[in-house]
């Protein structure tokens, strides 16, 4: 940084550089009277003519927080950082919101905004003199939106998460912010604490600024972030809190005007090596089953080819290293303490998993940014070769049932493992009955008097893109209430085409397309069905013979296909119409057609 600094805060900023976009707007050689006006406004808060005028990097600092967004909203601060950074370096800060989006408290879901906050922050990038931008991330779909709209412009880029909270106790136990709320709702529902308690336990788990402080979709997508070289090295996992998460907002304003100076793109750095590394880098975190979406759509708006069954061949046999919750019992203090992603990183350097070379954000290679950067401590990031679970990525299931669906297998507990995958002839497949739900809405009426027992398998439909716009995070079902007080010790398994909470512990088989919605064949299932899950071949498959499947399909078609819940704003009507399926990380079609736009 040190060198950086110095070298940056002296540059000349002379003729022989190569022309920054900005100067499309602000030194045009064509039109003086246009730069003039396009100036002028930027003038009124006090900004000088010099400063606009001298050919310095113009850098959005694009800020997600807001009171709006309280996950985020430490980067109001944070933003003061970046901004000093940028000065330092040469360029000039200009500042603005993002579209907000709050996870926990955006109805019907927060999935639906982040391809609107895509869409707007691809326009205001477009449109406006930015040379290059500084991507304030954290909450869940913030990254990924940031990520995408990156791809599309294709100007330099960074992403700063804002870190996760401090830890959250009760007493001297951890309580994590997400996960502790999959608990509490099931000893609520067995009778163990009232409405007080259940509202002290859940908000324990949120102490201070920050985004949730388990491996949850927030930690998660910032953890793949820094892994495809797009965040600072060991940035991800700084608690928003501690000092480094300040010092790393400046150290991300130098590294910014840097980039722009040697015009280092989203194109150089997001390649199919990149894409291969976050995979791998996903499962050996215990990352969330929203990465895939998530990732393959920034991969589709790049134009990186990608899919879920580079998921399973590249990220399957990797194991999961890092005791976090909820696949362990950290939470990212420890996580940070131990060396963060750099020290997970090094060790799946070490063990040949990673593309070495690949370029990131800072100049240098993945390999030159955490080679050696080994752990200190065991319990919280485990050796690759005594993991806390061999073979812990995704698997991408496929069968009569839907054509796509992924399942988690780091969360498959051992008492999991012992009512369902008992068979010793087939250890890796079971049968069960199913109840069938449409929606949350249904589940929530019903799950305590439908026909649910020990073993038995919920699904949950009506809950994709189309069914309920933005796809509902809901698959994750808690068992009922009679089940639970004779002291149920694991989730019963779910199955479904909505997605499901990263801070779950379910065994679920989610993001099952075609959905429900599109008349896909979870539309046809019916309570008391069987369905066999069989991992080891990547299959699950309904138990009818195939004339009632096609007598079912018959009758759905003519009573006019499977009926959703209607859309209640514009937006939810116009996802409905522009959408793609969660297996293909549900973009919009036409904006994919739109690539590289800003190149000069
Ligand atoms: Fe915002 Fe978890 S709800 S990070
Ligand atoms: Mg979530």
């Amino acid at each position: 940084t040190k060198e950086l600094e110095a070298k940056l805060a002296n540059l000349e900023i002379s003729s022989d550089k190569p022309t920054l976009r900005s100067t499309k707007w602000f030194n045009r050689d064509d039109d003086k009277a246009m730069s003039a006006l396009y100036v002028d406004r930027y003038l009124n808060y006090g900004l000088t003519r010099e400063e606009l005028m001298s050919n310095r990097p113009i850098i959005g600092i694009a800020n997600s927080g807001s009171d709006l967004a309280p996950c985020n909203q430490y980067h109001t601060t944070l933003a003061k950082r970046v901004r000093e950074g940028i000065r330092t370096a040469g360029g000039i800060a200009i500042e603005f919101p993002t579209h907000p989006i709050q996870e926990s408290s955006r109805r019907p879901t927060a999935t639906l905004d982040r391809n609107l906050s895509y869409l707007t922050l691809v326009e205001l990038l477009y449109a406006y003199p930015f040379d290059g931008v500084v991507l304030l991330t954290g909450c869940d779909k913030t990254t990924p939106a940031c990520l995408m709209a990156a791809a599309t412009m294709n100007i330099p880029a960074i992403c700063l998460n804002v870190g996760p909270m401090l830890n959250g106790y009760s007493k001297n136990d951890k309580i994590g912010s997400g996960t502790v709320l999959w608990k509490a709702r099931e000893l609520h529902a067995a009778g163990s604490i009232d409405d007080d308690e259940l509202n002290d336990l859940v908000q324990k788990g949120t102490p201070s600024v920050g985004h949730c402080n388990t491996m949850g979709t927030a930690s998660t997508m910032n953890a793949l972030a820094e892994a495809l070289g797009m965040a600072l090295p060991g940035t991800a996992t700084i608690p928003a809190p501690y000092r480094e998460r300040a010092q790393c907002a400046y150290k991300t304003g130098l590294q910014i005007v840097e980039m722009v100076q040697n015009d280092r793109k989203p194109s150089d750095i997001m390649t199919r090596q990149a894409f291969e590394n976050a995979i791998v880098a996903n499962t050996a975190i215990g990352g969330s089953t929203n990465a895939p979406i998530h990732l393959c759509a920034v991969a589709k708006h790049m134009g990186v080819k990608l899919d879920l069954d580079d998921w399973d061949s590249i990220g399957y046999h990797i194991p999961l290293m890092v005791n976090v919750q909820p696949a362990g019992e950290m939470l990212c203090e420890e996580y940070f303490r131990a060396g963060g992603l750099p020290a997970v990183m090094a060790e799946l350097l070490d063990q040949g998993k990673l593309h070495a070379s690949a370029l990131t954000c800072n100049g240098k290679s993945i390999e030159a940014n955490v080679k050696g950067q080994h752990t200190w401590d065991r319990r919280t990031i485990l050796a690759y070769d005594s993991p806390m679970k061999k073979d812990a990525g995704f698997l991408h299931m496929t069968g009569n049932l839907f054509d796509s669906a992924i399942m988690k297998t780091s969360v498959i507990s051992d008492e999991f493992r012992k009512v369902f995958l008992e068979d010793p002839k087939d250890p890796n497949a079971f049968e069960a009955q199913t109840v069938v739900f449409d929606g949350p809405e249904d589940y929530y009426k019903r799950v305590e008097t439908a026909n649910i027992d020990e073993r038995t398998i919920l699904v949950m439909r009506g809950a994709g893109p189309l069914g309920y716009p933005g796809a509902a995070e809901v698959v994750n079902m808690t068992a009922p209430g009679h089940l639970l007080k004779k002291g149920l010790k694991y989730s019963l398994p779910c199955v479904g085409d909505g997605r499901q909470s990263g801070t779950s512990g379910s065994p679920s088989i989610l993001n099952a397309s075609p959905e429900a919605a599109e008349n896909g064949n979870l539309a046809i299932l019916k309570d008391g069905d069987m369905l066999r899950v069989d991992l080891n071949k990547r299959r699950v498959d309904m138990l009818l013979p195939a004339e009632e499947i096609a007598r079912r399909r018959e009758e759905l078609m003519k009573n006019g296909g499977y009926k959703p819940v209607p859309s209640h704003t514009p937006y939810q009507d116009f996802f409905r119409r522009e959408t793609g399926p969660l297996s293909e990380g549900m973009v919009f079609k036409r904006a994919v057609q739109f690539q590289r736009v800003a190149q000069k």
